[in-house]
């Protein structure tokens, strides 16, 4: 599809399917990208995923039967493509290195995005159970780097639908009604973004010179909020006062000691971001980054305030 006379990249997007990765697929086939998704089944059983395959299609979206195990498929998608984007979960985030050396094997790729969309796993203070997860995804950047394949990392801090409903409550899954519960002081920022914002901007940053080999950070500017003030924020539309229960860092990591998975996960996250500080507590520099809401200010991003008006 042309645009202002220059084609749109293809992309190819893998695990598409996913939490994310469905936003990313909406976003690219909107945005007019000739975009394929890999996947593992084009006929699932599960009429969800079912629907989901059905909404990209309709989208216009090519489906191709892969599968990351599967390096012949991999080679053939990433052939007819010219950027490949990223947004396996967890348990394949290791095994990316399969898309990097099916990516030198194709040799077209003009950008790859890896599975990142958090914190920027090269500036974190993250303990155990995170801390190796993070250095999963970092060594996955370094074997890009080696192999000198061109690249965008994108670092999206929160998603607002995974941690707004619970009003970024570390163990509490609802909102508040009486108490709210805030790790450190609550005076540590944190960023927001939903998860259609981190679709778009992935986009947007596909075939952007200023995105090239650079960590594109989304930090919409009014999403960038302290614990104290996003309590506030509620407080405000609710027209209610919540005791505020302060749990300090000790406190904090021997709970994440106690805790089962999944829930020493989102701990240990929560620990990162509003103890540590770790979506705010340095500069973007440009020799290492780029802000998604001044290269773009024409997206009208959604806010945190906005989006809590979902749950009055
Ligand atoms: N910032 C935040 O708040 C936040 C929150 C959650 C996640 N994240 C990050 O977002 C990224 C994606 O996580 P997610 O939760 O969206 O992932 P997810 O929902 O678990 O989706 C995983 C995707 O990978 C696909 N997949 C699994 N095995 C595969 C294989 N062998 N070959 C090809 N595809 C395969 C799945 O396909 P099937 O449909 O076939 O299973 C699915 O599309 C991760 O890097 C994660 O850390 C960030």
């Amino acid at each position: 599809m042309a645009t202002a006379g220059k084609e749109r990249s293809r992309v190819l997007v893998i695990g598409g399917t996913g939490y994310i990765g469905r936003y990313i697929v909406a976003a690219s086939a909107r945005e007019g990208h000739p975009t394929t998704v890999l996947v593992r089944d084009p006929a699932p059983a599960d009429p969800a995923k079912a629907a989901v395959l059905q909404g990209f299609r309709e989208s216009g979206a090519t489906l191709v039967k892969g599968d990351l195990y599967d390096h012949e498929s991999l080679v053939a998608a990433i052939k007819s493509a010219d950027v490949v984007i990223s947004a396996v979960g967890y348990a394949q985030l290791a095994d990316q290195i399969r898309i990097i050396s099916a990516i030198k094997e194709a040799g077209n790729v003009k950008r790859f995005f890896p599975s990142e969309y958090g914190n920027d796993v090269d500036r974190v203070h993250a303990v155990e159970p995170v801390k190796s997860v993070y250095a999963t995804k970092a060594r996955i950047r370094r074997a890009i780097e080696a192999e000198g394949i061109p690249y965008t990392y994108v670092s999206s801090n929160f998603f607002a639908g995974r941690f707004l409903p619970s009003l970024a409550q570390a163990w509490i899954k609802g909102l508040p009604t009486d108490k709210v519960i805030i790790l450190g002081d609550g005076n540590v920022k944190g960023v927001f973004a939903t998860e259609e914002d981190v679709g778009t901007y992935t986009i947007k940053a596909v075939d952007d010179p200023r995105t090239l080999n650079k960590i594109l950070y989304l930090r919409p500017p009014s999403n960038i909020l302290s614990h104290n003030e996003l309590v506030s924020l509620w407080e405000k539309k609710v027209g209610k006062t919540f005791e505020r229960v302060y749990i300090p860092e000790d406190e904090v990591l021997n709970k994440i000691q106690e805790s089962p998975a999944p829930l020493n996960v989102v701990l240990t996250i929560n620990h990162s971001v509003w103890v540590k500080g770790d979506h705010t507590n340095f500069d973007i520099e440009p020799s290492f980054g780029v802000e998604a809401t001044e290269l773009y200010p024409d997206v009208k991003y959604t806010t945190v305030d906005e989006y809590l008006n979902r749950f009055l």
